[in-house]
């Protein structure tokens, strides 16, 4: 069943007139950046920030043969670092951009990079890709992707300006599960999609009070919000298999976050007194559970905890009018399964493996980078780059799954409020296709 969106803002919970205020699309739009295909080329790469994601990135763009041309590093040690994996790769070494915060405002002038891959703190991810755009390059981000709405708009308005991409790397796409299930999905095998389940539940804490990589800037973030901070890792699987911005899209969203205690007791424990972290106050609640409503009348529940002790999951969820999937540990059931109600697991739907899985399956394996997904994303994004086609994410894909941490921000501390979700892709993309990613 298919609604649109009058009947379901009339039949939901939230209207227009009730919304918080959101910021809109600008009046001055240009056109849209869906499906608009890359210039067909090998394209030369800039890295932004090589610390522990950037290098596990380029060490996968040089195992796809991607050529990286230059290298911005606030940590000197890092870009050094990154300069001599790229020779190793028997390429010119790359040009180093080392002197301060504001170093890759003069990279991305370079007239030789065509493709920008940012992997700094959040903080920096939409001025970056806001100044590689600017000046002409194509950009991607890495996840959360950006902070606030106005960093969803920035990103969205300056794509279809300078009609260059802006896509988030949102590698738990490609994840070996996630593509085996996406085509599943797409070809109907879960009948009509009802409802999803996305997570981040990943015990964080000794990296977060560390004094190196993201202990130096990701807990500070816990200080500044409470919602939904790293949502994408499980979302944006669920958001393919349902088709978000490829017919569906998001409605509106409430969210709800529990005390904060993880970070306290753990400082208790770790931190010595005296030390500057006794100064910090942790704002973000522990655990922090979203709900999405769709245009089509889905439900997408999205969970976040990154300050206790857990098992990791992102829950990877779907479920429909004939079956459901449910990840960690992943099992299957179909209505009317031999065997009665009971999970099977995987080993009888490999028909639906990923052609890049079944071709580049050990290659990705052996270089690591979560199970070998990370190598599938960028494999596949090169590959897209390379054959002038449209790249599996775009900016809109980008912008509405970054959007729910600041919607689900501004519903916690409105009591859980209902959000709308703003229109980056007007209409939400009603007759596109269906996520490539799958194909
Ligand atoms: N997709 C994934 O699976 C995954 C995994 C880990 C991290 N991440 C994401 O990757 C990004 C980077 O995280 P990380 O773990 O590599 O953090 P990190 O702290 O290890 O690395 C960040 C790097 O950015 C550099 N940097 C900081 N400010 C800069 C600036 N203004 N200009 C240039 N360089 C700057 C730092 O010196 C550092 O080398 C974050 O968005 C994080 O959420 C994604």
């Amino acid at each position: 069943m298919t609604i649109n969106r009058r009947e379901f803002l009339a039949g939901s919970a939230v209207s227009l007139a009730q919304a918080a205020a959101v910021p809109a699309r600008a009046a001055a739009a240009s056109q849209s950046m869906a499906d608009v295909p890359y210039e067909r080329k090998d394209p030369r790469i800039a890295f932004i920030g090589v610390g522990g994601r950037g290098t596990s990135l380029l060490k996968n763009i040089l195992a796809a043969d991607g050529k990286v041309v230059a290298i911005c590093d606030i940590a000197e040690g890092h870009a050094t670092r990154a300069q001599k994996l790229v020779a190793a790769a028997n390429q010119p070494s790359p040009e180093l951009y080392t002197r301060g915060d504001h170093d890759y405002e003069r990279l991305v002038q370079r007239d030789d990079v065509d493709l920008v891959i940012v992997a700094t703190p959040w903080i920096w991810h939409a001025p970056m890709a806001v100044a590689s755009m600017e000046h002409g390059k194509h950009v991607c981000i890495e996840v959360p992707g950006v902070r606030t709405l106005e960093e969803c708009w920035q990103i969205v308005h300056t794509s279809e300006k300078t009609r260059r991409h802006c896509t988030m790397l949102e590698n738990c796409c490609y994840g070996y599960n996630e593509t085996l299930v996406l085509r599943m999905a797409q070809q109907g095998k879960f009948g009509d999609l009802l409802w999803g389940e996305g997570a981040y539940l990943h015990d964080l804490r000794e990296e977060l009070f560390s004094n190196a990589g993201e202990g130096l800037w990701r807990r500070t973030e816990h200080t500044l919000r409470n919602g939904n901070l790293y949502p994408t890792h499980g979302l944006g699987p669920v958001a393919n298999y349902m088709g978000i911005n490829r017919g569906d899209s998001f409605g509106y969203i409430v969210s709800m976050s529990t005390i904060e205690r993880g970070f306290s007791e753990y400082r208790k424990e770790h931190v010595p007194a005296g030390d500057p972290k006794w100064q910090e106050r942790y704002k973000e609640g522990d655990f922090n559970i979203s709900l999405i409503k769709t245009a089509k009348g889905r439900t997408i529940t999205v969970k976040h905890d990154t300050s206790n002790p857990m098992v990791y999951s992102r829950v990877n969820t779907i479920a429909g009018t004939n079956g459901l999937f449910m990840d960690y540990p992943p099992r299957i059931y179909f209505d009317g399964q031999a065997g009665g109600e009971a999970w099977t697991t995987l080993d009888g739907f490999k028909s639906f493996e990923h052609p890049l899985w079944s071709k580049m399956g050990d290659i990705a394996k052996k270089l690591g980078g979560h199970g070998g997904m990370d190598f599938i994303m960028l494999y596949r994004l090169l590959e897209r780059f390379r054959n002038g086609e449209a790249p599996d994410m775009d900016v809109y894909d980008a912008a509405s799954w970054a959007s729910v941490g600041p919607l689900s921000i501004n519903s916690v501390a409105q009591g859980s409020a209902p959000q709308n979700f703003p229109e980056f892709l007007p209409g939400g993309g009603k007759n596109r296709k269906e996520s490539p990613v799958g194909q």
